[in-house]
């Protein structure tokens, strides 16, 4: 089994990264010196396949394990089911000892940690991610919360999990377009910080499709080193560090705001992103020819989108742009690559963003 280890003080954590290793569960909860009463939660989809095996490792551990099923979808990642997670924790008379295990993709587990975050002010959770986004992303780095009805992600709080235990078996399940949206997230890795892990993407890209066991815990395990080194620098996004994490998303975001969140899996939007980003640093003299086209082929080979969908007009996404809720005085900051495996902050205002994505 891989480990990374996620460097924060009294708060650091442990992610392991395994093949097969779900029934391995309990002993790894257990020697993080959790105990008691735990509550798995999932959604019907993941539990119908996940949760048994789930229960019998925590059980054969000596945890004492239900099962919270919310429904499965990102529009169910509201105050109403989290209202549903709290219910369900009191009525197994869960105190500040116990503990909640989120098994899922990244709307079962911001929505289970933001339900631990807020539970008796706070009690710990394990993640046990299932996607490749919620792997790579949202099951490391403590952000938690439930979407409003004005806007995604509106309603949260920073609260690290004990431990995030991967078993990339799971992945063979998953629908094939939410595994090439979750590589959007891993080329984004490679784009923002490291040259090296960009070329062995591109070297690997049969293998990855196949699920090669190997191959995918090293590629998981190095996004997860990256997440964890950004998220030490910058836990609760205070610094800008942890900004570059949104390479992409500034354009991605306006993309699926103007499609109704409906049309595109967020990653499919981020690789659009990524290459208008792209095309945007080139524009401004910051990033060579070659830098783009190498994010174009490997989103490509990936069978990711990479260009604005046709027909859409940009005047709606600079106008989308605007409403990006880390936009200061006007000006959006955007993540620019100056080479592979690096990147900058440059403050934009949407209009010239507009101009430079004509
Ligand atoms: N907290 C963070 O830092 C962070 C970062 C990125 C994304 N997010 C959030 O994550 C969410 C998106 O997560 P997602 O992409 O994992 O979507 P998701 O949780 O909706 O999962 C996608 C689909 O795959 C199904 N599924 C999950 N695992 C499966 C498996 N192993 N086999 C078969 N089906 C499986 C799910 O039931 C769902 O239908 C969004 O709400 C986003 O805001 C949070
Ligand atoms: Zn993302």
């Amino acid at each position: 089994m891989e480990k990374v280890t996620v460097p924060l003080g009294a708060r650091a954590y442990d992610i392991l990264i395994g093949h097969g290793t779900l029934p391995t569960l309990g002993q790894a909860v257990a020697a993080t010196g959790l105990e008691g009463r735990c509550v798995v939660v999932t959604n019907p989809t993941v539990g119908a396949l996940y949760e048994q095996p789930v229960l019998a490792a925590l059980t054969a551990a000596g945890f004492s394990a239900s099962v919270c099923r919310v429904p499965d979808g990102e529009r169910f990642k509201t105050a109403k089911w989290l209202g549903r997670i709290h219910d369900h924790l009191l009525e197994q008379g869960l105190d500040r000892h116990g503990f909640i295990v989120a098994l899922g993709g990244g709307v079962v587990g911001d929505m289970a940690g933001f339900a631990a975050a807020t539970f008796l002010r706070g009690i710990p959770f394990v993640q046990v991610p299932t996607t490749v986004v919620a792997q790579v992303d949202s099951s490391v780095g403590g952000k938690t919360g439930v979407n409003h009805p004005r806007g995604k992600n509106l309603i949260g709080a920073f609260h690290q999990p004990r431990l995030v235990f991967m078993d990339m078996a799971v992945l063979a399940t998953l629908p094939r377009r939410e595994l090439l949206a979750g590589m959007a997230e891993v080329i984004k890795y490679g784009v923002i910080a490291d040259r090296a892990f960009f070329d062995y993407l591109r070297g690997h890209v049969a293998a990855i499709l196949a699920l090669d066991p190997q191959v995918m815990a090293r590629v998981v395990g190095r996004c997860c080193a990256i997440k964890a080194q950004v998220v030490a620098d910058d836990e609760t996004e205070t610094s800008g560090r942890r900004a570059i994490l949104n390479y992409g998303h500034t354009v991605g975001h306006a993309v699926e705001a103007v499609t109704g969140y409906r049309r595109y899996k967020h990653g499919e939007a981020v690789a659009m992103g990524m290459v208008a980003a792209a095309r945007i640093a080139h524009k401004l003299g910051r990033l060579d020819a070659r830098a783009v086209a190498a994010q174009v082929d490997i989103l490509e080979a990936f069978g990711l989108p990479v260009a604005l969908p046709r027909g859409m007009d940009p005047n709606r996404v600079v106008a989308a742009l605007g409403h990006d809720k880390k936009a200061a005085q006007g000006r959006v900051k955007m993540v620019l690559a100056s080479a592979i495996g690096q990147v900058e902050l440059v403050p934009l205002a949407p209009d010239e963003i507009g101009r430079l994505l004509a």
